[in-house]
């Protein structure tokens, strides 16, 4: 069942070595989704495939899974990683908001359950030549999928310096975001991830402890380039549609506007009426889709966290496609 493995990419090593991304709130998510044997999952954001590893298990023997990811790496790290399930999953390189064609395609009518663990993993972060991190001197990339899109280099030397300043506030909460725009638009062009943290660096008047001064900005670019809100926005009605009546979508976001545009759309879906408060009598023909099941989103432990700092701003919350 399992499709070729497309793009190139380094060694990986066996599927018995350690995760190269440790998944978040590993547990909580078998919890939520409750996999079982004879169903189908969908996990949109396979990345080293350590959720989905969990879900094939805990669907034995018959649990089926499709793993989507935007990135050519991820998904040969993926397909060696759960190579022990290999008649269980089918990978395929696309985004999430492609689940319902590839659904359509692999001859899959919905699934029982979904999980989306969004943002970059480990292994693209701590790899220097996908630009994501600052710590690493590297071109500046930063697209999940390397073969589309524009790159962060791109907006960094292209867009004006309002734009960028709006991108850097928007996206990373950056309080210096004219600052550091107003230094990038004069030192460009900027072509290296070490060239504009020292640019970040030298714009901003003092150090936060703890947090190296590019990291919100680092943060907002790549959000920008790979458009991940719009997205996220433009994907969740379509992931709905590929539930069973009774199936579960859960969805980890470490970005307070993801977790607000999650947050805002089970609400929306949760309700029969989307009407203004204001508005004596309903018009507005909606029927409620989901039943919200975490009323407060998921969040990891201290232990996680210690053993997993990257963990510390996920959020997860869940909901079941009413039946
Ligand atoms: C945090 S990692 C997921 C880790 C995974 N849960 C695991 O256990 O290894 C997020 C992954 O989502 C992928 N991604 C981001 N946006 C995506 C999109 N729109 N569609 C598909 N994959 C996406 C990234 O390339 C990355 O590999």
């Amino acid at each position: 069942m399992n499709d070729k493995l497309i793009g190139g990419g380094r060694d990986i090593g066996s599927s018995s070595e350690p995760l190269p991304h440790q998944p978040v709130l590993y547990q909580q998510v078998l919890d939520a989704l409750r996999p079982e044997s004879g169903r189908d999952y969908l996990d949109g954001t396979l990345g080293a495939g350590g959720h989905a590893e969990g879900i094939l298990k805990a669907s034995t023997p018959n649990g089926r899974l499709l793993g989507l990811d935007r990135d050519a790496v991820a998904i040969q790290i993926a397909q060696r990683q759960l190579s022990p399930f290999s008649e269980r999953f089918v990978i395929r390189q696309a985004s999430y908001q492609q689940a319902k064609k590839i659904l359509r395609e692999i001859g899959w009518s919905h699934v029982h359950g979904i999980l989306l663990d969004l943002g970059a993993s480990s292994m693209q972060i701590d790899e220097a030549s996908r630009g994501f991190s600052f710590m690493e001197d590297g071109p500046l990339d930063m697209r999940f999928n390397q073969q589309e899109g524009t790159t962060a280099e791109k907006l960094v030397n292209s867009l004006n310096e309002k734009d960028l300043a709006e991108i850097l506030w928007q996206y990373g909460e950056e309080r210096y975001s004219r600052r550091i725009a107003r230094a990038i638009v004069k030192q460009r062009p900027i072509h290296t991830t070490s060239a504009l943290a020292t640019v970040i660096r030298q714009a901003v008047p003092g150090y936060e402890k703890h947090l190296n001064p590019a990291t919100r900005s680092f943060q907002a670019l790549r959000i920008a380039t790979n458009r991940e809100l719009e997205t996220l926005s433009l994907s969740l009605n379509g992931l709905v549609e590929c539930l069973y009546p009774g199936g579960l979508i859960a969805i980890i976001s470490f970005h307070s506007l993801e977790d607000r545009i999650i947050k805002q759309f089970f609400k929306k879906e949760s309700n029969d009426c989307i009407c203004p408060s204001e508005q004596p009598i309903c018009t507005c023909k909606h029927h409620a889709t989901l039943n919200i099941i975490t009323k407060k989103p998921v969040m990891p432990t201290s232990e996680e966290i210690n053993q997993n700092p990257r963990a510390r701003s996920a959020r997860m919350r869940v909901a079941q496609k009413i039946g």
